[in-house]
């Protein structure tokens, strides 16, 4: 195992449609998997794509933690949250045409973070590394979180998805920005 190099925004690899993996239970997809495992959590990351260390495959990984779930999540808890989940060549279905807006940021898009608005509710289908099919409804951030890492094998960028490019901010800045919202919120407007 080993952790790979983050690719970053400019990287053609980015930008490419990944290519379909042929052979799901192959040794080279199952190592790949487990260096993409140590590379996320080695950069504590909620989830990460095979083009985000340099390989143009249809592979995602993500979590989707409980503290991280909508607080409305209630009795539908689990549609929120996902154990850690490796899908290989995901397909993802849009279950409402309902949207809501989120902060997002990216390993390949270090020190920023952008407020996009995600689809809320959605069906996906991939993969396991077993060749086992998952199929599984997502709401919430586990909904968010699998469209922007499937977004990465299409060449898609979170900043690409925003409405309101005054909305992207550096990390170092986010909790100022948080800290005026509440204010306008308090008075308001
Ligand atoms: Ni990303």
């Amino acid at each position: 195992m080993a952790i790979r190099k983050i690719s970053k925004m400019g990287h053609p690899v980015l930008r490419r449609v990944a290519d379909l993996v042929e052979d799901p239970s192959s040794a080279v997809v199952r190592a790949l998997v487990k260096d993409m495992i140590e590379t996320m959590i080695d950069a504590d990351g909620a989830g990460l794509a095979a083009p985000q260390v340099h390989e143009s495959l249809r592979i995602v990984i993500f979590q989707a933690p409980p503290e991280r779930a909508s607080e409305e999540a209630g009795e539908e808890a689990f549609d929120h949250t996902a154990p850690l989940t490796v899908l290989i060549n995901p397909v993802i279905e849009i279950l409402s045409q309902d949207q809501e807006e989120g902060w997002e940021g990216c390993l390949s898009v270090p020190g920023l973070r952008g407020l996009v608005p995600r689809y809320t509710h959605l069906r996906y289908q991939g993969l396991g590394v077993d060749g086992d099919v998952i199929e599984r409804e997502a709401k919430g951030f586990h909904a968010r979180v699998v469209q922007h890492e499937c977004d990465h094998l299409d060449g898609v960028l979170y900043p690409q998805r925003m409405t309101d490019l005054s909305k992207l901010v550096f990390e170092s800045e986010f909790r100022h920005y948080v800290r005026v919202q509440a204010q306008d919120e308090d008075v308001g407007v």
